[in-house]
Formats: structure tokens, sequence, C-alpha cells
């Protein structure tokens, strides 16, 4: 089943990606979740237990809230150590090869802000080219990211409003995951 890499520098107060999580684990798919910041508060990332739990699973799905166009920093440094040289890329890196990479964030702002004379002035999919290159260089399939805009109290939206959009978001994720285990299952 998925592993879901959870990267939320304040995951007590999150309100959004607490919602995703709950309604995943509800899910009773089996999924196992990493929440980098209980493992690793200092930023000490244990490689070779991320590349195990990596190696054990087929989809691997990065949840995190949109931080300066962006994933966390933790996230960040997580790629930085886990997708290393000969593990994810190199001449012997293809122990990612094949599997899928899916990411799911929220995002604050609005959608209206993210396009060319908005605020933020490119759309959300821009901001993702990293990551999608990211995946093509370990040989993953790159899932079309799954994300929702409007999930800031400040920016006018309320409890109910940002529960909707995330149990939605949720739906929409659970139902990719479905998706990608029937075809799995086709292949074996
Ligand atoms: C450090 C930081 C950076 C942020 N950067 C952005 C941003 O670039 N664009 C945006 O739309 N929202 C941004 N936000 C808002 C977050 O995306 C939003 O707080 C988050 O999706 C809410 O999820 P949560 O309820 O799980 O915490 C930022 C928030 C913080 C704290």
């Amino acid at each position: 089943m998925a592993l879901v890499i959870l990267a939320h520098p304040n995951f007590q107060n999150s309100f959004a990606n607490k919602i995703i999580i709950e309604e995943l684990l509800n899910s009773n798919m089996g999924i196992e979740v990493r929440n980098l910041f209980d493992l690793y508060p200092d930023y000490n990332i244990d490689v070779k237990a991320e590349q195990t739990a990596l190696l054990e699973h087929t989809t691997i799905v990065f949840q995190y809230p949109f931080y300066w166009y962006n994933m966390p920093a933790i996230l960040k440094q997580w790629f930085d150590v886990v997708f290393e040289y000969q593990f994810a890329y190199g001449s012997k890196g293809d122990k990612l090869k094949g599997k899928n990479f899916l990411a799911s964030f929220t995002v604050g702002a609005p959608k209206n802000g993210y396009q060319t004379l908005g605020d933020h002035h490119f759309p959300i999919l821009d901001f993702c080219k990293n990551i999608e290159q990211t995946a093509y260089y370990a040989k993953m399939n790159f899932i079309d990211p799954i994300y929702f805009h409007g999930t800031s109290t400040a920016a006018g939206y309320s409890a109910e409003e940002i529960t909707r959009s995330a149990k939605e978001h949720s739906k929409r994720l659970i139902l990719c995951l479905e998706e990608l285990n029937r075809e799995l299952l086709t292949t074996l």
C-alpha cells in the first residue's frame, strides 16, 4: 500500500493537513504515515530507515502544506539525504524505478491569485516542475499533484469551508490511490 511522507512543521496546530491524514487513516487502506517532524525534530534524518520504508512501498505520497511556493524545509532535507547517489540515481541508482510519486498539498491563498496578473503570478503546477523532474530523475512515475486552495482563516476562509475542501481533497486522494492499486494488481 501507500507510504505517506508527512512534512508539517506544526502538525499539532494544523487544520487542513490533519483532516487529510485522519481521512486517509480512516479509509482502512492500510496506509503507513511517517511524520517527519515526530521522527526527526532535529532534522537528523535516518537515511537507511527512510530508504527501507520506500523500498517496501509502490506508491509514495508526499503530504505537506505549501510553503513559500515550495515544500517545507524538512521535506527538502529529506530529499537531499534520502534520494542519494546509487539509490535514486546513478549507474546503480534504480531503487525507486517504477514507483509512484504523488504530491498532495494544501495551499493557503485562493486560486485567483495564482495567475499572471494575480499576487502569485504563476499557476500552482509551475511551482511543481522541480518535484516533477525529481521524480523523472529517480525513474519514478510522476502522478498529477493533488492540492486545493484556500486553507487560510486569515484570508477569510471559514473552518467549515476548509473542512469541506480538505474532505474533498481526501476523497480525490483516496480515489487516486485506489486507481493506482488497481493498476498495480493488473500488472502482477
Ligand atoms: C512559512 C509559511 C509559508 C507559506 N507559504 C505559502 C505560499 O507560498 N503560498 C500560499 O498560498 N500559502 C502559503 N502559506 C500558507 C499555508 O499553505 C497554509 O497555512 C497551509 O496550507 C495550511 O495547512 P494546515 O491547516 O494543515 O496547517 C504559508 C504558510 C507558512 C506558515
